[in-house]
Parts: C-alpha cells; structure tokens; sequence
C-alpha cells in the first residue's frame, strides 16, 4: 500500500497526551521535551480506519451502541488468522480499555488483603490496580540474564502461587517493558504452576500484534483447555492500531462462569458499552488493517535494530536488548552510576527528552529508562544524538 512512516503526525496542539507541552511539564518539570514516552506511535492510522471513522461521523448516529455480529466477527476473525486461535464470538467481553478491564477483574475476582502476583519491571498501572484496590503485590521478579535479556523465576514463582493468600497473576505478554516475547515452554511453566494452586491468570495481551518477524506470540489460553478455563485474556486494537483514544478493548474469558460474573461487575461499574467510533474502528482495523500493521512492524523494526547499532557504537554505556515484541527499548543506564535523579536530570535536562524513568515499572526499573521508537525515524535520530550528546557531556 505504501504508507509514509517518516512523516511526522502533527501532534502539538492536539489532545495527545504524549505531545502536551503540559502534561510533559507536570511529569518533568519542562515542557520543551522531544516525547519518545506514551505507548502511542507517531505514524499515521490506516486509510480504512479514517474512512470507517468519517462515515460515523457523517451518518449522525451517536446513541448508546451495541456490538454488532460484524465486529464480533472481525474480531474473532483477527485472532483466528494472526494468531491460530479459534476465539468463539461468545467469549468476547467488552471494556473500554484494559486496565478498565483487570480493574474489574480484580474487583470480581479477589477481596481486599488478597495477594495479585505480578512480574516486574512491569507496565506501572498494575501496581496501582494493586494497591489501589486494597490487594497486595507479590513482585515474582524477572530475573536478569545479561545484555538486557530476562528470564521468568519460576522457583521463586512455586513459592508466591503456593502461598494461599495469592489468587491471581497479571501477566504481561509480550512484556512491556522488558520487551520478551514469551515462549510456549515458559508460558505453559507459569500455567502449570498457577493452576496447580488455584491462581488466575490474567493475560495481557495487548502488545499480542506487536511482535518481530523473527518470533511468534503464543496466546495464553490457546496452550491448552485448562490454561483456557482457568484465565482471561486482554486485548484490544488500542496498541495495534494507534487507536488508544476511541475506547474499546476485548476480554476474552473461554469459561462461561468467569465471564458472566466479569460481565456483571463491568455492568455495575457502567462501563459495559462500547462507543460507535471504536466499534466501527476495530471492524476496518481487524478487516481491512492489516497490511498497514505489516509495513508498520516493518518500519519499526528498522528502528528497533537503527537503535541497536548506533547504541552499541556510540554510546557503549547503555546496555541494549532488540526486543522480540512491542516498540519499546528497555535502556540501561546502570553502569553511568548516575541514580533516578541524575538520569532524570540527564536525560531531561541535557538531553530533552520525555521517556518513562524505569523506576515506575518497580523498584528493579531502577537505572533504566524506557524509549518507545514507534516514531518516524528522524524522530528517533535526533533523540539518540541528544542521549550520545548528554552521555558524552559526562565522561
Ligand atoms: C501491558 C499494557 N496493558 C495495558 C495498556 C493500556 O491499555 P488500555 O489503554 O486499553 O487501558 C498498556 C498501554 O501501554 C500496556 O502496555
């Protein structure tokens, strides 16, 4: 199809969290900051997406909507031909986003005091769905390998899913921020496990598309029947598509039991509805968007391994795994010896730049800083000659 990636989206100006002066201001003190932060990407959204959007708009129909057939089946659609996995319509939960969706679950399916496993450094609303919640975080660190690469701790898993107090995992998969793409092998460890002790898998998914030629994510609950019946999974066309803002994201739950009971507490918390915009959104995105998706990961792939060379090059400081999914670089400035504030100060103040300091993914995010180069690549060079600038500056 060819679309222009290295065009910029103009963003100044607009409603977009990760380009407001503003917001960048209140986070970091500054507000003339180059944004490589926000899980969004800076490209353009695909043609049919635009066009699905303008005929909302022009029909004049904006009341309370339902969920067609035709996006049941687009969505159902996607998931059979990206993924292997035979997604029957009826498993299919509405909630407006994800993290709208494991705050149910989380409100369904434990009580204040339970323990809720997570694996971090991890996406950093989890700790506030936690907490926020009355539950407690049991942290089942990823262990460090070298080179930026990571592994699950599954003997250290066996000891918090034992504890009789844990009654659910959030798992991330691909993992934002680290970057892996889990195998099958693992994912089906952490599923033995969990289920061996009556612990609910909660799969996040939502970087599910986001994976790199050379590897494939394999959906939790397709493993196996009792990884199925015994989780539910998030996704959403939020991430794939750059639609973060239209509100729709689909929990998937195989076993009729926990879905009723999610579906009645998104009924009380009234956020059980999607919106026409989103609705018609992900019928062109899961129907008509995937050859954008290709050019995209392909795009960003370029930027992922641009990265990879110009850091190992230039700037040797920074430890640097090309991740298997998702278009964030999980950088580790450790070895400068600068501390949160101090990176925050270079990266900041020297560097310009907005990115999420790693200490928000849990305190083992300390020394890192998360960049996300879905962004056209002059974008990106700029940015990694602010960091080799800023780092040289201390040598
Ligand atoms: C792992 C993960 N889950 C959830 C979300 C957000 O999902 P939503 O916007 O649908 O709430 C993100 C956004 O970056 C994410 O990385």
């Amino acid at each position: 199809m060819g679309y222009d990636f290295d065009r910029l989206v103009p963003k100044q100006g607009s409603a977009s969290v990760k380009w407001s002066k503003a917001v960048m201001e209140e986070i970091n003190g500054r507000g003339d900051l180059l944004p490589l932060w926000v899980a969004d990407m800076d490209f353009d959204c695909a043609g049919p997406i635009k066009e699905a959007l303008a005929e909302v708009a022009s029909s004049g129909t904006f009341g309370y909507s339902c969920r067609t057939g035709e996006y049941m089946e687009a969505t159902s659609g996607w998931f059979s031909i990206r993924h292997g996995w035979d997604v029957d319509k009826d498993w299919l939960v509405f909630s407006p986003g994800v993290v709208a969706g494991i705050n149910a679950i989380i409100q369904q399916f434990t009580r204040p005091g339970d323990k809720i496993i997570l694996q971090s450094p991890v996406y950093h609303p989890f700790f506030g769905l936690v907490n926020g919640n009355g539950r407690i975080v049991s942290d089942n660190r990823l262990l460090e390998l070298g080179g930026g690469d990571y592994a699950m701790d599954f003997e250290d898993l066996e000891r918090r899913a034992s504890d009789p107090k844990a009654k659910l995992l959030l798992l991330c998969s691909p993992h934002n921020p680290v970057g892996k793409v889990w195998s099958r092998a693992e994912l089906e460890r952490l599923g033995d496990i969990c289920l061996a002790n009556g612990v609910l898998v909660v799969a996040d998914e939502i970087h599910c598309d986001l994976v790199f030629r050379e590897r494939r994510h394999v959906p939790f609950a397709s493993i196996k029947e009792s990884f199925a019946m015994g989780s539910i999974t998030c996704t959403a066309i939020s991430k794939t598509f750059n639609l973060a803002g239209l509100q729709i994201s689909n929990l998937i739950a195989v076993n009729g039991k926990l879905r009723e009971r999610l579906k009645e507490r998104l009924e009380t918390c009234g956020i059980s509805e999607p919106n026409p915009f989103g609705l018609a959104a992900a019928v062109a995105a899961y129907t008509e968007g995937g050859g954008w998706l290709d050019e995209a990961l392909s795009y960003m792939e370029k930027n992922r391994d641009l990265m990879a060379d110009f850091l190992g090059r230039e700037i040797p400081e920074i430890t640097y795994r090309r991740p298997d999914g998702t278009y964030l670089a999980w950088l580790d400035f450790r070895s400068m010896g600068l501390g949160d504030a101090g990176l925050r100060g270079m990266l900041v103040d020297d560097a310009r730049l907005a990115l999420n300091q790693g200490y928000i993914f849990g305190e083992s995010g300390s020394g890192f800083a998360r960049l996300n180069f879905a962004c056209p690549r002059f974008i990106l060079e700029k940015a990694l000659e602010n960091i080799r600038g800023a780092v040289a500056r201390r040598r």
